[in-house]
């Protein structure tokens, strides 16, 4: 039988030591003041990831984005990116290095061999390993090192806080939008009466003769590209693309808004109303759009209604005419939220 000291545990019943392994006592097995010692390292590198998380929050608030410093190799950088890495990282690495240390110097390190059953335990055997679960948390420690356990909750219960505060990058208002309610900046769009609609790419405006019966061209406002340089991102771009269509107008069998076509040209959101995936597959013949993502199918030529798949929406359609130039143009926004639903949508 294996020499233990009292700091490490009998074997779990149904274990056995084993026998090619030899087994040598650490000194924390031995020496009360060494096992003590362990655990205030162990402890400290706890409190320090407590601490490092707490100045990830503090740098997040307090240093400013435009603020830069100069590292050596890496040049001019944003402060606030090295503090928030530094510091998270830090975090992390600090609670990595506790367990390890805490399993390396405390934990009981003597190998065994278990002899287990292939088949379903019975009950007893089932109590047995609940029994089990008990004398491992006994032996671990966990409820005996009181420092670590507090520490440990401590360091495990803050270090989510980081996570939660960086959801908030996610999303950070322009100018136009402060103030705004989430709900009221996902439903609206740039589209507004008379606004042109180019062609998403070349930026050109669209005139009914460019598309013919059967086609499709990717729209965008023709303010876009200003709007996105103002706003330095996509997010206008994402809500206001749309597709321009072309079917025979006695094939229109509804629409969303009367006379919302032009000569058969209809306009929908390209967005789809699932989870948002960019919809471009159209089929012709049956006037139907299908997403690639999930393969929710809308019919274009009754107001954009969902024929197939897991979308729970129609396409919203928005109301399109020509302007005094013979360009096509919206004839308002959108009537209903593009995109995929959320909390605030009736
Ligand atoms: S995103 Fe279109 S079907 Fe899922």
């Amino acid at each position: 039988m294996t020499d233990l000291s009292p700091h490490q545990p009998p074997a779990p019943p149904g274990s056995i030591p084993h026998a090619d392994v030899e087994h040598r006592l650490r000194v924390t097995d031995t020496d009360p003041k060494a096992a003590k010692r362990a655990e205030r390292q162990v402890a400290s590198m706890f409190l320090l990831s407590v601490l490092f998380t707490i100045l990830f929050v503090v740098s997040y608030i307090g240093i400013d984005k435009t603020t830069t410093i100069y590292i050596p190799v890496m040049g001019e950088v944003g402060a606030l990116q090295v503090a928030l890495g530094f510091t998270l990282g830090a975090a992390i690495f600090l609670i990595g290095a506790g367990a390890i240390q805490w399993a390396k110097k405390l934990m009981p390190d003597v190998e065994v061999v278990q002899q287990r059953h292939d088949q379903v335990s019975p009950e007893a055997d089932t109590l047995e390993a609940a029994g089990q679960y008990e004398r491992g948390k006994e032996e671990s420690g966990f409820a005996r090192y009181r420092m670590i356990r507090r520490t440990m909750i401590a360091a495990m219960a803050l270090f989510p806080i980081p996570l939660v505060i960086m959801l908030r990058d996610l999303w950070v208002p322009t100018p136009d939008e402060v103030g705004k309610s989430p709900a009221d900046i996902l439903s609206t769009t740039l589209w507004h009466d008379g606004l042109r609609i180019v062609s998403d790419g070349t930026y050109r405006p669209v005139r009914p003769e460019d598309l013919p019966v059967g086609g499709l061209i990717s729209g965008v406002p023709a303010d876009l590209l200003e709007v996105e340089e103002a706003q330095g991102n996509l997010n206008a771009r994402g809500k206001a693309a749309i597709i321009l269509i072309r079917m025979d107008p006695a094939d229109i069998r509804s629409q969303q808004g009367d006379g919302w076509d032009y000569q058969g040209i209809l306009a929908y959101s390209k967005i789809c109303t699932h989870v948002g995936c960019p919809i471009a597959l159209y089929e012709q013949r049956t006037h139907h759009l299908l997403c690639p993502c999930h393969q929710s199918t809308f019919d274009l030529a009754d107001s954009g209604e969902v024929v197939f798949g897991p979308a729970a929406r129609r396409m919203p359609q928005l109301p399109i005419g020509v302007d005094e130039e013979g360009f096509i143009v919206a004839r308002s926004d959108f009537a209903e939220p593009v995109g995929p639903s959320f909390w605030e949508r009736g």
